[in-house]
C-alpha cells in the first residue's frame, strides 16, 4: 500500500517523520509531494497512491479520476471544503478529517492577532487592552471553544452563537450563549469567525450583519475567506472608518482591503494551523486513521458517509 503526503503547504519536518513512522510500521510505503506549484504534479503523484494525506490541497473529480488505486483521503485538519465529497463517493473513496487536532494552534493565533490589532499593529502609538472587551465567537466547535478558553484568561467577556450547538452546551463551557448571530454581532466589540464554508455560510458575513457592530469593532476571520461577502465588507468599511478586518485567509480583494489603511491585516499565507504541534497532531491522526481504515475498516471520522 502506498500513502501519499500531498501538501502544497508542507507539514513541519517532525510531523512528516512521525507520519512516516506510523505508516511504515503498518508495513506501508510513504511518498512525499510538498510545495508543488502545478496541479499536474499532483495528478502524477496520485496515480499509484492507495491513500492520500492532504491539508488545504484541492481534491476534485480530476484528481480522483487520476487516482485509480485510491481508497481513502484524509484531510489533516478540520475543514474539508477542499474535497469534492460527491465525486469521492462516486469513486468509492472514503474521505475523513481530523477534527480538533489543530484547534489550539488556530485559537492561539486569534488572540495573537487580536493583541497585535488593539496595539495598533505595534506602530508605537497607545493602543488598548483586551481585558473587559466583549468577544463574540461565531460557531462553538473545537476552535471556538479553545478561543473562549484563552480569551477568558485575558479577562474578556465571552459570548458565542452556534446554529448547531444548544445554548446549554455553550453555557456549560462558562460562555454566554447569544440568542442569534445578529445578537452576537450587535453586542460584541470583537467577533471571531469559526464557521465552515458551506452553501449556507458562504457570503453570509455581509454588510447588514457587520454593519450592526459597535463603534470601533473588530471582525477577525481564521475560518474561510468564502464566508465573507468581500464587496459588501469593503463598501461598509469605506463608510464606517471605525471598523477593522483581520484575517488569516487572504481575501480575493486583498488589494482593495489594503487601501483601508490601518484597519486591515491579512497573513500572507494561512498560518492558523501552521505549528509543529498542530502538524504533528493532525498528521499523526491522519496516518493512524488511514491504517485503521485499511487494516480494520474503521470509519469513525468519515465525512462522506
Ligand atoms: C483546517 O481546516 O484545519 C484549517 O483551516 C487548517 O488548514 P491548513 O492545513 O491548510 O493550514
Amino acid at each position: 500500500m502506498k500513502v501519499l503526503i500531498a501538501t502544497e503547504k508542507p507539514f513541519a519536518a517532525t510531523a512528516v517523520k512521525g507520519i512516516k513512522e506510523v505508516i511504515e510500521e503498518a508495513g506501508y510505503e510513504v511518498a512525499l509531494l510538498e510545495k508543488y506549484t502545478d496541479k499536474a504534479q499532483l495528478l502524477d503523484a496520485v496515480k499509484d497512491a492507495n491513500a492520500i494525506i492532504i491539508r488545504s490541497d484541492k481534491v476534485d473529480a480530476e484528481v480522483l479520476d487520476a487516482a485509480k488505486e485510491l481508497k481513502i483521503v484524509v484531510r489533516a485538519g478540520a475543514g474539508y471544503d477542499n474535497v469534492d465529497l460527491d465525486a469521492a463517493t462516486a469513486h468509492g473513496v472514503v474521505v475523513m478529517n481530523t477534527p480538533g487536532q489543530n484547534a489550539n494552534a488556530v485559537a492561539e493565533l486569534v488572540l495573537g492577532l487580536l493583541v497585535f490589532t488593539v496595539r495598533n499593529f505595534y506602530n508605537g502609538k497607545a493602543g488598548s487592552e483586551l481585558m473587559g472587551k466583549k468577544l463574540g465567537i461565531l460557531a462553538f466547535g473545537n476552535v471556538g471553544r479553545n478561543v473562549a478558553r484563552i480569551a477568558k484568561g485575558f479577562g474578556m467577556e465571552v459570548s458565542a452563537y452556534d446554529a448547531y450547538c444548544p445554548a446549554e452546551a455553550i453555557e456549560a463551557a462558562g460562555v454566554h450563549a447569544a440568542a442569534s448571530q445578529e445578537e452576537l454581532f450587535a453586542n460584541c466589540d470583537i467577533v471571531s469567525l469559526h464557521i465552515p464554508a458551506t452553501p449556507e455560510t458562504k457570503q453570509s458575513i455581509n454588510k447588514a450583519l457587520v454593519g450592526t457592530m459597535k463603534k470601533g469593532a473588530i471582525l477577525i476571520n481564521t475560518a474561510r475567506k468564502e464566508v465573507i461577502n468581500e464587496p459588501e465588507l469593503i463598501e461598509l468599511m469605506r463608510e464606517r472608518t471605525d471598523l477593522k478586518y483581520i484575517t488569516d485567509i487572504m481575501p480575493d480583494q486583498d488589494a482593495d482591503f489594503k487601501q483601508l489603511e490601518g484597519r486591515y491585516f491579512s497573513t500572507p499565507k494561512k498560518m492558523g494551523a501552521q505549528t509543529a504541534e498542530a502538524n504533528t497532531n493532525a498528521g499523526l491522526a491522519a496516518a493512524r486513521q488511514i491504517v485503521g481504515y485499511l487494516k480494520e475498516g474503521i470509519t469513525k471520522f468519515q465525512v462522506n458517509k
